[in-house]
């Protein structure tokens, strides 16, 4: 058995979010018998008008009047049938995974047009987040088995060789399997470089998770598996690290799967990955790798900080060489979601709102559908609207035409609001910028905010922050109106018509509603604690 004290800090969130979420909880029992909400024959085009946010500023705000009631029940029971879903996209128990190899993580059950049936690293190793997230929370035996199941199948992927190269030879940065672990040999866009810092996240965090559940100690020979403290190593984190830290500074295709150059969204999860890596070096007495990590962070960091800002833009972009595109992509936000850092482009930094700003921007007019009103909240100013990967994009889902909005993009730009409303709700005050001045314009009554620091004594503060709640809500609201009326989510939804495109049941669709919808709790509960004092 092996105690591991210092990697205990960073645990305490588990334990905060894990009390927020079970109270939360208790104060909204049995959502089994609000199904009837949703079994309306038109989806609803009357229920949702009524719904409309009351856009009078409200001057003693109660939690009805932060969020329409069909909304929040409806939020409230996607969040339980997106995870029933998601797990049916893992094997073995998963009824769509069945016959795959036992910790796979299949995209989607579709196996043709597009045929999504295999286990990419990337969607694989932010759904495990998830579920070691979930796992955190509620201590589920079935859940533990999945973790460690997906971790041991990792071990022998890393050991596969692949069109990417062996185990030594640039292999880790493969991008996806066959669903029996099997490599995948035809043409692809490889390597893929955020898979093994996606990975090493997913299970550096679980050891952290069991360090909280088992504080009596960790299986010696599990922990050796995954990190040995030898060099060369032949355990799953240590050579995911390896590989980050040798090769952050080479070029390979982004998470979309289409450009091959440096990206902010692959550099900020290695930056990431090397962070934490780093800290369970340490721990771990493996101080010459722990150096070696934060040496190579430092620089990296570095790199981020000064190469993917562009003041001309006013927005960060998604890569460095590739001209025939603006650089505008959810990725920037994605990628601030999965590894920002309080000191590194978190999400309420004034870069990624800014670039959550011009993003949504260009989609409210770039896809048809978001210029539909109703079914989407009337009111110009708080409402939310479908958003796909980039500008640029062609891909529908099968094939290249025209680019859809995607749910998972969609879920993201309210995710990053809901992280942003908890952290100016904790410090107390936020500041609008000349860089952040566009989105914070989008809140404001009259489309001019004005620059300066909103301390929590301004009444203003408290507006913004509920304004910014609304607005976030109701992108999650534009994917209740494109859900099937079983809580069905795939990848796209058509930009004219919003009816489904693209592979059905995505797994990341639905992890990324779920991760939305868990920082919205947290958010929600902080704000209605702000505004009720
Ligand atoms: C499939 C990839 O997964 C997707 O990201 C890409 O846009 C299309 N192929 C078109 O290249
Ligand atoms: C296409 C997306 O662009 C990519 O990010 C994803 O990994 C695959 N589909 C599988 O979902």
């Amino acid at each position: 058995m092996v105690y591991l004290r210092k990697v205990l800090a960073p645990v305490a969130g588990v334990y905060l979010y894990a009390t927020l979420v079970s109270s939360y909880a208790i104060a909204n029992p049995g959502l089994s018998n609000l199904q009837h909400v949703f079994s309306k024959p038109d989806r609803g085009i009357v229920d949702t008008v009524l719904d409309g946010f009351d856009h009078t500023r409200v001057l003693s705000p109660s939690v009805d009047d932060l969020v329409p009631k069909g909304l929040e029940q409806w939020i409230q029971q996607q969040r339980k049938t997106s995870w029933k879903f998601l797990l049916e996209n893992i094997a073995p128990n998963g009824s769509n995974a069945k016959g795959a190899a036992p910790g796979t993580v299949i995209a989607s059950p579709s196996r043709e047009s597009p045929n999504y049936y295999y286990q990419w690293v990337r969607d694989a190793a932010i759904t495990m987040a998830d579920v070691i997230e979930e796992y955190a929370v509620t201590g589920d035996a079935q859940l533990k088995e999945i973790i460690e199941q997906y971790a041991n199948l990792q071990g022998i992927l890393q050991n596969t060789f692949n069109p990417s190269g062996g185990y030594t030879t640039g292999g880790l940065g493969e991008p996806k399997f066959h669903v029996d672990g099997a490599p995948f040999t035809e043409h692809w866009g490889r390597p893929q470089r955020d898979g093994p810092a996606l990975r090493t996240l997913a299970l550096i965090k679980y050891v952290r998770t069991l360090n909280q559940t088992e504080p009596s100690g960790i299986d010696k020979d599990w922990l050796m598996r995954l990190y040995d403290s030898k060099f060369p190593t032949h355990s799953i984190i240590k050579a995911d690290l390896e590989y980050i830290s040798n090769a952050w500074n080479l070029t390979g295709f982004d998470l979309w799967e289409e450009v091959d150059d440096l990206h902010f969204y692959t550099a900020m999860v290695q930056h990431k990955a090397l962070v934490e890596g780093q800290g369970l070096a340490i721990t771990l007495d493996d101080s010459a790798a722990a150096h070696w990590y934060e040496s190579q962070q430092f620089k990296l960091r570095r790199f981020i900080q000064t190469s993917f800002w562009s003041q001309k833009k006013g927005h960060l972009r998604a890569f460095l060489n590739t001209p025939y595109r603006s650089g505008l992509d959810s990725a920037l936000l994605l990628a601030s979601l999965h590894a920002g850092q309080n000191d590194l482009f978190p999400p309420w930094s004034d870069e990624i709102l800014a670039s959550l700003a011009v993003l949504v921007a260009d989609n409210a007019e770039r896809y048809p559908i978001n210029k539909r009103a109703p079914p989407y909240h009337a009111e110009g100013r708080l409402r939310g609207v479908g958003v796909g990967r980039y500008p640029e994009d062609r891909y529908d889902g099968v094939g290249l035409s025209e680019g859809n909005p995607w749910f998972l993009c969609t879920s993201t730009v309210s995710n990053i609001m809901y992280k942003t409303i908890s952290q100016f709700l904790k410090q107390g005050f936020f500041d609008i910028t000349a860089t952040n001045l566009a989105f914070f314009s989008r809140l404001h009554p009259h489309g001019h905010a004005v620059k300066g620091r909103y301390t929590s004594e301004n009444p203003e503060y408290q507006t913004y922050l509920i304004d910014m709640f609304k607005y976030a809500d109701s992108f999650l609201n534009v994917i209740r109106w494109h859900a099937t009326r079983e809580g069905r989510l795939s990848e796209q939804f058509n930009k004219y018509s919003g009816t489904q495109r693209g592979a059905r049941d995505l797994t990341w669709s639905y992890g990324s509603f779920t991760s939305a919808v868990d920082d919205r709790v947290l958010a929600k509960k902080a704000l209605l604690r702000a505004i009720t004092v």
